[in-house]
């Protein structure tokens, strides 16, 4: 198929939920993407970060076949080895405090279960989430979800959710009481900014919490898995929260999300109160388990350290040459460049100029790029980003 056979297919057929990049990907391979004329992209939304340890990579495509012609399909009512595998393995990598998992197949499927968990486990019905906050589009985890433009249309959601400022330790004191289910933060917000909370805040979370009896939730579901330079985000500000919540690059694409916690609050919702067909099937258990062996093994973890420091600094770079850039926000591989103006024109342009990035909201660049990208695709981005970013800034703030 030709690329206007697929875009006239897919516009045709497909609900339109999604603001579309003209751009129709066939192919990736690292952290470079094609398109069905061939043309080479440097990915760095890497699938909305779901793309951890690069596009395709063969051990992952190796593990899936091997899987498919094995057994594709196992309901979580019977026992499976590819699961099996995978969990020996979560339970290694994740902090000990997590002795059970729940595995389900998207971000906001591992939100809900976290959510219900808290308020069955407690007894309570109060949630805190944050301002700015994002934990995806079904019921439970969009009324934690803060933006209105998710939210309007859609009302009533789920009662007895307040939200806070992010990163403001008073309005944490005041909030979190003895009736508090749970507080339900991203260590770094992601849709909402890049927005990196100061060191003290997380810990104080951590500590309210305890001394409530409320449980804190951390959504490392863009965060987690090597995405901020460490394993999980959390570790940045040294807490370990009652429950995590993970997703977008744990089988390098596929379907999977992971709510873990310890085996008194995952013993608190009993058989049949909660369940989800596919989740935890051989295919993407086969795929988990590969990601994360290589995950290890081709120490990414710490090239998203290394790599994302390079990147923040070339960032920093420009921001210095350039006054359309506010901000430059992140962790590791985890960046945001907040602009002066609305930056769907630059996503355009980068587009054109064989690079692929994000927004996050209406005036933040975000880079999610793959783990595995080298200092080389990092000069390809930023020298792209800075001859637009000089253009930008000629036609819209003209010295
Ligand atoms: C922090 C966070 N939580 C939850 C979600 C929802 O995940 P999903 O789209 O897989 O449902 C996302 C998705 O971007 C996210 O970034």
């Amino acid at each position: 198929m030709n690329t206007s056979e697929i875009r006239m297919i897919e516009d045709a057929y497909l609900a339109r939920f999604y603001a579309r990049k003209p751009i129709t990907i066939v192919k990736g391979r690292g952290a470079l993407v094609f398109d069905a004329e061939g043309r080479e992209y440097v990915d760095c939304a890497g699938g909305y970060g779901t793309c951890i340890i690069g596009h395709a990579h063969p051990v992952v495509a190796e593990a899936i076949a091997q899987q498919a012609q094995k057994l594709i399909s196992c309901h979580g009512s019977t026992y499976n080895d590819a699961r099996a595998k995978l969990i020996s393995k979560l339970t290694v990598i994740l902090p000990t405090r997590f002795d059970r998992v729940f595995l389900s197949n998207s971000g906001t499927e591992a939100v809900e279960c976290a959510i219900k968990l808290s308020r069955k486990s407690t007894g309570r019905r109060k949630i805190v989430a944050m301002k700015g906050g994002f934990h995806g589009k079904t019921y439970g985890s969009l009324s934690a979800t803060w933006d209105s433009k998710y939210r309007k249309s859609f009302e009533p959601l789920v009662p007895d959710f307040v939200h806070i400022p992010f990163g403001n330790l008073e309005d944490a004191k005041t909030a979190i009481s003895n009736d508090t289910a749970a507080v339900l933060v991203e260590p770094i917000q992601g849709e909402g900014g890049i927005r990196v909370p100061p060191p003290a805040w997380l810990p104080l979370l951590r500590d309210l919490t305890q001394d409530t009896g409320a449980q804190l939730v951390a959504d490392e579901i863009q965060t987690g898995f090597g995405r901020t330079g460490r394993l999980f985000a959390c570790e940045h500000f040294d807490i370990t929260p009652d429950i995590m919540c993970l997703g977008k690059g744990i089988a390098s694409g596929l379907p999977m999300a992971v709510t873990a916690a310890n085996d008194r609050i995952m013993s608190s919702i009993t058989v049949g109160e909660h369940s989800s067909t596919f989740g935890g099937n051989p295919i993407v258990c086969a795929a988990a388990e590969a990601t994360i062996n290589v995950l290890l093994e081709e120490h990414l973890v710490e090239n998203a350290a290394k790599v994302g420091a390079y990147f923040k600094d070339q960032l920093l770079d420009l921001q210095k040459e350039l006054r359309i850039i506010r901000e430059v926000r992140g962790m590791g591989l985890m960046l945001g460049a907040e602009m002066r103006f609305d930056v769907h024109s630059i996503l355009q342009k980068t587009l054109q100029n064989g690079v692929l990035m994000l927004d996050a909201g209406r005036n933040v660049l975000r880079f999610l790029p793959p783990l595995a990208i080298q200092h080389e695709h990092v000069d390809r981005v930023v020298s792209c980003l800075r001859s637009i970013l000089v253009e930008e800034q000629l036609a819209k703030l003209p010295s």
